[in-house]
């Protein structure tokens, strides 16, 4: 559950004319010039039209990017006119955050409308949490609201130092992203099973620990695998390993076996000799991989295996692709596990990034209980971290 004040606490008396600095995560990925996913902007809406509802003047603000300055391929001109598409209404756009053309513009604002700052990290204070940025950003508005669940786990300017210069509030997407992943691991509807995926262990073990905690069955897949079959005296050619990680991934093993829990690996693997989506592949024994060969994907058996395990759940919480998806030829894998989830009655939840991609890509975004916005920070949120977005809004 949420501990933090939300803007539902607050009513018309408390918004109407009153100026609301809403930080959202409009970081939305392009193809050619074009927005190809607009998720992150419509996530916002809920907040951004209870506000206008209420009479609130709102000032949006966002990051695009990791720019290094000013760089007017990550300006937000594109993101404004999206919004004002989605809201059916006007959307003003400032051409930077801070300094007196925006005042002026925000002094200009009607009640219930919006306008949409410049990117917040055009400025280095943004990263770098510099209270006199976060200060300046405050001075536009009387109330703060968080909605960027995405950068909640970044404490920049906009995110977290604003919240000790005006009363801080969470965003309505704020408050669902962290009711569903917090109900998923504190309260499942059991059999829980957790699919965690992807590449490094040592981005993902933190989350594995948490995890196996709470799951009743784990599934680890894509090229973290590898680091586990080696471990365990596999052959894997030349698939991913991480050879510094093998002692902790042993341990991990012994800590399920020691907690009775089932990990459960692919069995087998579609291999190549390149990195290439037109290399001829073959399928083999996740064990028994032979040298100048590595996985690409998991094999059909694998597929059958997760999706037995998947269909007798209660809750599946799923984090990170199964293969190299972003090759055709490498693809089944992830795009046969979302198949699976969205026929599935269980309840499912999506930790953001890659695997909200994939499903996506696949266009069966509907049939899930909840896809996370946030790659990163739903990551953090799962492995116990408090972030520091959340953490500097007002206590309930
Ligand atoms: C994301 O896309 O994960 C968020 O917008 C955060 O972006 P960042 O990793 O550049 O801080």
């Amino acid at each position: 559950m949420l501990k933090k004040q939300s803007v539902t606490d607050l009513v018309r008396a408390d918004l109407e004319g009153k100026r609301v600095f809403v930080r959202v995560d409009f970081n939305v990925p392009f193809e050619n010039g074009q927005i190809s996913d607009d998720s992150r902007i419509s996530e916002a809406l809920p907040t951004i039209n209870y506000l206008c509802e209420n009479g609130a003047k709102v000032i949006l603000a966002s990051h695009l990017g990791r720019p290094k300055g000013i760089d007017d391929s990550l300006r937000l001109t594109p993101v404004a006119k999206r919004l004002a598409e989605l809201v059916q209404f006007p959307v003003q756009k400032a051409d930077e955050c801070v300094g007196s053309a925006v005042e002026s513009q925000v002094s200009g604002l009607a009640s219930g409308s919006i306008l949409l700052l410049e990117n917040v990290r055009f400025h280095k204070e943004e990263e770098a949490n510099d209270p006199a940025f976060a200060k300046q950003l405050a001075s536009l508005a009387d109330l703060f609201v968080l909605d960027a669940f995405g950068t909640a786990h970044r404490a920049h300017a906009s995110t977290a130092g604003i919240a000790h210069y005006i009363p801080a509030y969470a965003g309505l997407l704020v408050k669902k992203e962290i009711e569903f992943l917090d109900n998923a691991i504190s309260n499942p509807k059991r059999p829980f099973v957790a699919i965690i995926g992807g590449s490094k262990v040592s981005s993902k073990i933190d989350v594995l620990r948490k995890l196996l905690s709470v799951v009743d069955t784990l599934i680890i897949g894509g090229g973290m695998t590898f680091t586990f079959v080696k471990a365990q005296g596999g052959k894997i050619g030349n698939s991913l390993c991480e050879d510094s990680k093998i002692g902790e991934a042993l341990q991990f093993l012994e800590d399920a076996k020691k907690l009775s829990k089932k990990v459960i690996f692919p069995t087998d693997e579609v291999i190549t000799q390149d990195f290439s989506n037109e290399s001829p592949s073959q399928i083999v024994n996740v064990h028994n991989i032979p040298d100048g060969w590595g996985g690409m994907d998991i094999g059909p058996d694998s597929i059958e295996l997760f999706n037995d395990v998947i269909n007798g759940a209660g809750t599946v919480l799923w984090n990170g692709p199964v293969g190299v998806f972003e090759m055709d030829n490498f693809s089944k894998g992830t795009f046969a596990i979302a198949k699976t989830l969205a026929n599935s009655s269980a309840i499912t939840i999506v930790g953001g990034g890659d695997s909200a991609s994939a499903i996506r890509k696949a266009n069966l975004s509907e049939h899930f209980s909840h896809i996370s916005t946030g790659g990163g920070a739903s990551l953090e949120f799962l492995e116990g971290k408090e972030l520091p977005g959340i953490q500097a809004l007002k206590d309930k």
